[in-house]
């Protein structure tokens, strides 16, 4: 059985004062869900997330992360450094750095590597676009985007990773994947890790993310093989993020 994982991915969004009350908030209604919980805020407020939520049932995490250990990367930060900060979670590979910044399949799997050699738990994102949906191409697009890391990591490091499957045409459109539409991507996907691993393929799990909200979080989430969310805009509510967690 998959413990299910809900997470905030804030994007470039927070200031310290907005921040305070809003990790808060997270942190005591969390206590009392039966789910994972953790939040991606940007790289300097990570001192502000370790300050608030060290010892609280939520546990926090970067959004990025450089592919290389150290040296001269000017403005990359390395997985050891997230670890200073107490990062449990990187995402890597998510389409906004995909589309905006050009990362490949092939860097996302480095990333998710760097990261998991210093000790964090990548959740790889990966995801089509509507033009690529529209041509009948999801499957192929998206067991490509997994391929690249499953093609760096062993079997047992593949159990260790989170997945996140994001049409990028639901992100932040408010269009959401119908759950059936969800689970027939989160299927295939599962089977692709189980054929790296059988464990990896029981244990892995697989969040939907793309304007998943509370009122549409119950019945995602209620799907086979989708073991949590990663949640944009709505994580940047507590009542709302808590909301989904307790759906979760
Ligand atoms: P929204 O929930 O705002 O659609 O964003 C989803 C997302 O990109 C999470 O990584």
């Amino acid at each position: 059985m998959r413990r299910k994982l809900v997470v905030g991915n804030w994007k470039m969004n927070g200031s310290l004062a907005a921040n305070a009350p809003l990790l808060k908030g997270v942190a005591e209604g969390a206590g009392a869900a039966g789910a994972d919980c953790a939040v991606c805020a940007p790289a300097p407020y990570l001192a502000q997330c370790q300050q608030l939520l060290a010892g609280t049932p939520v546990a926090w995490g970067a959004q990025d992360v450089s592919r290389h250990a150290s040296g001269a990367y000017t403005g990359e930060v390395s997985a050891s450094m997230l670890m200073d900060f107490g990062c449990s979670y990187v995402i890597v590979g998510h389409s906004e750095r995909r589309a905006y910044h050009g990362e490949s399949n092939e860097l996302v799997a480095q990333k998710a590597v760097a990261a998991m050699s210093a000790g964090l738990t990548p959740i790889v994102c990966v995801g089509e676009t509507l033009e690529e949906r529209e041509a009948g191409r999801t499957t192929q697009v998206v067991s490509a985007q997994l391929e690249a890391v499953l093609a760096l990591l062993d079997g047992q490091q593949v159990s260790g990773i989170v997945v996140a499957y994001e049409p990028v045409w639901a992100i932040g459109t408010g269009k959401t994947a119908t759950p059936a539409m969800a689970q027939e991507v989160h299927a295939q996907l599962r089977m692709q890790l189980k054929e790296k691993s059988a464990d990896a393929g029981a244990g892995v799990r697989i969040l939907y993310g793309g304007s998943m909200k509370p009122d549409n979080a119950r019945e995602l989430m209620a799907q086979t093989d989708i073991d949590g969310g990663l949640i944009g805009g709505a994580s940047l509510k507590a009542a709302d993020f808590l909301a989904i967690v307790q759906a979760a």
